[in-house]
């Protein structure tokens, strides 16, 4: 682990130890472990199944290859892991099979990898089995986190050496049949199935705590596959549109490939199919469906279709049916194939049929025009021409059977929007034709400069730098009183810088003191090198040995240095071991007595001994809020800047491994909402186990709402169960590359397949009192510099892609909470950005819930505040407020709207 990572988490470590109550023993809701195994086969794709390998016959010998077998990856690690009180890997449940007489297992192996699952067999060995058993089963495992990115290379997205050595040994050792199981929690390369004559596959996604149970039951056949892709697996990393960018640039990251994401950019450029191996929407079964009596009509300006899906196989089964339309190209360009509506049939017996309806406003074909080429600028629009609309069981399936064509003589403008989320520095983008479109690059302004007084004391947040470099970070953290803050963190070696930009009204000699933690045994002697505009300050930084935390800042001794009249860059370079930083003080020389007695901002009381004191009056306790909301604004209203500053602010959590809570404020008996991670189930603390459903890409690949919904529910009847309050997912990030680290926790790179799957869990979630952060809002597509990459993209990219899934849930399921993302988004941070935060989420979507940022993110909780971020996890930054409401840079209104918010989220839990 990373030594940074390291100290956060021992933080959270001390933390949860020191508040959570020993009594608590988390617990599975009952019945949902049973329910994660069927949702979780009821999500895998049969990817190939050649001379029907699968489903295993009575009869068949099965030998299973494969360290995954027995080191079976039942999820994705960080806030996608769950607490689980035991998990059953593939072998294990294979052994559960041989027991129940379903399978007939070469246990002799299964005990070697048992007590080898790394050390690959001698051929002697192999022979043995080969001559024990007639169908080998191999296990392909891998895993990937939050904070890092997956490798391109052997053992990660490659097979490794060892992996393709027992391939290639399995092809020559002459098995009757060779079937793989991929249990990834995303795409991998699959050059070697026909490189190895491999007669089936199974993508068995990450698949939970009863992943092994839920592959057998479809290796069996007692669960007959239904899931389809969720995304376009090609034949190579190369082949995917963001491959050049994905990883070239550490601070950003360039969307040139625009809205051509996933099958939009295959089906658009590589019609002859080229690149793909197996499309998205691709899923088969073990019985056969065929799809007729379509009809397709307009109605209310809607395309409604109708077909019957017959199942004319043996055995049962469902299917999904898939609507997709191609736009005319016109001014603007378009894919050549976009998912319009989808659905899943009941299980059907073999002969039976059923009829599906199907269908999607003609609105939703438009496309959203940014520059104006059209003639309609920042308008959603349907060009004149020919909208095809197609039908099947799968992209290429579909593709070929266009059942209905939309004609449009001229063009319709179907919603006038807004310019916001221009990029400033994407240079070019791709268009429909295959040419690059340039764009205008305007690069950011410089971040403004920090005043310093010419006869007083100046204080500078070290969070107000202009640029960190070098490795330097941001930090949140909680401090043991209870209250929180956020200081730059220089440790710990040299080289790393902090830049602050300073006007300067009166060039001379200055004090400049800094306020930091050592956290060190040691003292440390030398720990910073400070330069104004390049030149060196003949000065030495001394920090002695601070007692407890890392966190617990002491006013260093002041230095002096020379600071001209005008803009000044002031540099600070750690030159070994570091302070972390919380702010410093700048004052002129001569007011070293002032800046001596500088100490913080002043800390009001709260409003409810306000009340008591100023007015005599009785406070409207939260407890009357409830029986009466229109009581907001007097309730928000008698409340001091202190409260409304503590409600914009995370505090420490009360349960063991849950993430913060919201609220609290005790005074007015405001209680506190526990939030707990996902999306992988209910995330709580070491010894609280709960259920780990199978990872979102697997759940979606399942392409069932209902079930989604069902599976939404679940979760919150166990949330409930164990006190917890609101869920920190669904993720819902496209999957713009497969090299993302996070892909395991989001739904697919279609936006359409990924709100309608969000939408279902949001309604399943909140349906039960328990509230959803739908996250990361927006374009978070990377882990790699995940704090401070900046994600390009056009606005148009941003709305028909980025933006798109969003936008569905919001609309259609009404969500209680957004967090916003690490990430930038053209050069601003998503917490601080009003046009996405203010102007698209509250303004276009008319959404009123509360947005949150990511934990421990790297925007200032002032500007979060007026962008629209309501609250600042896992904690706020009280003398941030503070000064800014001092210095009018914040007026108290904007903080009593995000109150507002916060409070009102509080009454829909209906918690006490
Ligand atoms: C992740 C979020 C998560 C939060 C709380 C962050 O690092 O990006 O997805 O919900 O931590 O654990």
């Amino acid at each position: 682990m990373k030594q940074w990572m390291r100290r956060i988490c021992g933080a959270m470590v001390i933390l949860t130890f020191c508040r959570a109550s020993f009594e608590l023993a988390a617990e599975p809701y009952p019945g949902n472990e049973q329910f994660s195994r069927r949702a979780a086969a009821e999500g895998m794709v049969l990817l190939k199944n050649e001379n029907r390998a699968l489903p295993l016959q009575e009869g068949d010998r099965v030998a299973i290859f494969g360290s995954g077998q027995v080191d079976f990856v039942r999820g994705g690690l960080g806030s996608g892991d769950v607490t689980v009180a035991y998990a059953t890997n593939l072998l294990q449940a294979a052994f559960a099979a041989r027991a129940e007489g379903r399978l007939q297992l070469d246990t002799a192996l299964a005990q070697w990898y048992l007590a080898n699952p790394a050390v690959e067999l001698t051929d002697g060995q192999l022979a043995e089995v080969r001559q024990r058993s007639d169908v080998a089963l191999f296990v392909l495992s891998r895993n990937s986190h939050e904070g890092d990115d997956r490798s391109p290379g052997e053992g990660d997205y490659q097979l490794a050496p060892a992996e393709r050595r027992l391939l290639e040994r399995l092809a020559k050792a002459g098995f009757r049949k060779v079937i793989a199981v991929l249990n990834v929690g995303g795409i991998v390369d699959t050059n070697w199935i026909d490189e190895y004559r491999i007669d089936a596959v199974l993508f068995a996604g990450l698949p939970g705590m009863e992943g092994g149970p839920a592959v057998m039951d479809v290796l069996l056949g007692l669960v007959n596959p239904s899931g389809k892709l969720t995304d376009s697996w090609a034949v190579s990393l190369a082949a995917y549109p963001g491959a050049d960018g994905f990883a070239a640039s550490d601070d950003h990251v360039d969307y040139t490939e625009d809205i051509f994401v996933g099958y939009r950019y295959f089906a658009t450029f590589d019609p002859a199919r080229r690149l793909i191996r197996y499309p998205f929407g691709h899923g088969l079964s073990y019985t056969e469906f065929v799809l007729d009596d379509w009809s397709a009509a307009e109605e209310d300006g809607a395309i409604a279709v109708e077909v019957t899906v017959r199942n004319c196989g043996g055995l049962p089964g469902r299917e999904v049916v898939q609507l997709y339309f191609a736009a005319p190209s016109g001014r603007l360009g378009r894919p050549a194939l976009e998912l319009a509506a989808f659905a899943k049939t009941k299980l059907l017996a073999p002969g039976e049929a059923e009829k599906i309806p199907l269908r999607f406003p003609v609105a939703q074909m438009a496309a959203y025009d940014d520059q104006g080429h059209s003639g309609h600028r920042h308008c959603r629009l349907l060009e004149a021409g020919d909208y095809r609309i197609y039908l099947g069981s799968s992209s290429w399936d579909a593709a070929a059977r266009q059942i209905y064509c939309h004609r449009r003589e001229s063009l319709a403008v179907t919603e006038q929007l807004t310019g916001y989320l221009a990029p400033k520095e994407l240079p070019e983008r791709l268009l429909a034709d295959g040419t690059m479109e340039q764009l205008p690059v305007q690069p950011p302004p410089p971040p403004p400069c920090l005043p310093v007084r010419p006869d007083d004391c100046t204080r500078v947040e070290a969070e107000d730098y202009a640029a960190l470099t070098g490795g330097s970070w941001l930090e949140y953290f909680y401090r043991p009183s209870g209250e929180s803050g956020c200081c730059v963190a220089g440790w710990p070696d040299a080289g790393r810088k902090m830049i602050y930009r300073l006007e300067v009204a009166e060039g001379g000699r200055y004090l400049l003191r800094l306020r930091g933690a050592n956290g060190n045994a040691e003292p440390i002697a030398d720990a910073l090198e400070i330069a104004v505009n390049g030149r060196l300050q003949n000065v030495t930084v001394a920090s002695p040995a601070t007692p407890g935390q890392w966190h617990e800042f002491i006013d260093l001794e002041p230095v002096e240095i020379e600071l001209p009249a005008g803009r000044v860059e002031l540099q600070l370079t750690t030159k070994g071991y570091c302070p972390n930083l919380d702010y410093f003080l700048i004052a002129p020389t001569a007011y070293r007595e002032k800046l001596l007695a500088c100490a913080g901002w002043p800390v009001a009381a709260s409003g409810v001994r306000r009340q008591a004191q100023e007015r005599g009056g009785r406070p409207v306790m939260f407890a009357e809020l409830r029986q009466k909301p229109e009581l907001l604004d007097e309730f928000v209203a008698q409340l001091s800047d202190e409260d409304l500053i503590w409600l914009v602010g995370g505090h420490e959590p009360n349960v063991w491994g849950g993430t913060g809570t919201i609220g609290g404020l005790e005074a007015f008996g405001v209680p506190a909402l526990e939030t707990f991670d996902g999306p992988a189930g209910v995330r709580l603390g070491r010894g609280l186990t709960t259920t780990q459903w199978p990872n979102s890409t697997l759940l979606a690949s399942s392409w069932d709402v209902a079930l989604v919904e069902a599976v939404g529910a679940a979760v919150a009847k166990e949330a409930k169960y164990n006190g917890v309050d609101l869920w920190l997912a669904p993720g819902m990030n496209i999957h713009r590359f497969p090299l993302c680290g996070r892909n395991f926790e989001y739904y697919s790179e279609d936006p359409l397949l990924t709100g309608k799957i969000a939408a279902a869990m949001v309604r399943g979630v909140q349906r039960h009192g328990i509230g959803v952060t739908l996250k990361h809002l927006a374009a978070n597509n990377r882990e790699k510099n995940r704090l401070r990459a900046d994600s390009r993209l056009s606005g148009r990219a941003a709305r028909e892609i980025y933006l798109r899934g969003f936008e569905i849930a919001v609309k259609e399921a009404e969500p209680w909470c957004i967090m916003s993302s690490y990430n930038l988004l053209n050069g601003v941070e998503t917490a601080e950005n009003d046009e996405l935060l203010t102007g698209i989420l509250r303004g276009e979507w008319d959404f009123t819930g509360v947005v949150m940022t990511d934990w421990g993110n790297n925007s200032r909780h002032d500007r979060e505040i007026k962008a629209g971020n309501d609250i600042k996890m896992p904690a706020g930054v009280p003398d941030c407020l503070r000064a800014a409401l001092a210095e009018g840079r914040l007026a108290r209104p904007e903080l009593e709207r995000s109150a507002k918010r916060i409070l009102t989220l509080i009454l829909k839990t209906g918690k006490e």
